[in-house]
């Protein structure tokens, strides 16, 4: 796909009906999102041993004066601007009871809508592994991991790969979810289970609309549900 037909997709977005996410079993008939095809039981949650990590780039945060641009990337939640992806990690978090990771780039990424654009493009045409603030620091405390991230040109956004490649995953069930603005999951669910061959990645991601987020308290909560 060339830069050119990537570029299109806000304006494809609006056209894609994107399913609501009732509760499903794990390998059910009511999938979420996943097009993966195999079934992997999801072991009970310890809190303790659970960590929820995500990316998100809130692209501004004041409450009072959004462009749509702006307005699209985030949700308030009491008078507090924060990203979509990091909303449903807070969701999860407050569900389960796990800690919060948020994965951020050394350099601080734009806010600027247009700008993050072009350069979240740029780093996907260069293959590149930018650089993250920090790892998880005690990841041998955990045996499940939430991974959560945007969709960002159809596909993971590059820090991503960065934190799959710099972490050890071996032997930790995985669970994915995912904001986007109508391309669903895009196969990042299948790129992540590739990129961890050691890890066990539960094939029922959470895939929302950031069209949906004022209802994502219930998708998680009946998607939670459907992992137990
Ligand atoms: C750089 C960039 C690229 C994006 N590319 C896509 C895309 O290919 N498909 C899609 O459905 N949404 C795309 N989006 C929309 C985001 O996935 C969506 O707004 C998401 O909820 C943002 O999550 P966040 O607020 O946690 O960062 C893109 C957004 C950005 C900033």
């Amino acid at each position: 796909m060339t830069p050119t037909t990537r570029r299109k997709f806000l304006g494809l977005a609006a056209a894609v009906v994107v399913t609501g996410a009732g509760g499903c079993a794990i390998g059910g008939a009511d999938n979420n999102s996943s097009e993966s095809s195999s079934s992997k039981s999801a072991p009970p949650l310890d809190k303790s041993r659970t960590l929820v990590a995500y990316f998100s780039v809130p692209e501004t945060d004041d409450p009072d004066d959004m462009t749509e641009d702006e307005a699209n990337s985030t949700h308030v939640v009491d008078g507090e601007v924060i990203g979509n992806t990091q909303y449903v990690a807070q969701l999860i978090g407050q569900r389960t009871g796990a800690e919060l990771f948020r994965i951020e780039t050394a350099r601080e990424l734009p806010r600027d809508h247009g700008r993050l654009e072009e350069i979240a493009l740029d780093l996907q045409d260069a293959g590149a592994r930018p650089k993250l603030k920090a790892l998880i620091p005690n990841l041998d405390d955990y045996d499940t991991v939430f991974i959560g991230y945007p969709i960002w040109w159809y596909d993971l956004p590059m820090p991503l790969y960065t934190f799959l490649e710099e972490h050890d995953f071996s032997g930790k069930n995985i669970i994915l979810f995912s904001t986007h603005g109508g391309s669903r999951l895009s196969g990042t669910d299948d790129a992540i289970a590739e990129a961890l061959p050691d890890a066990t990645v539960m094939d029922n991601a959470l895939s929302i609309s950031r069209d949906d987020m004022d209802g994502a308290e219930t998708e998680v909560r009946d998607w939670l549900a459907g992992l137990s």
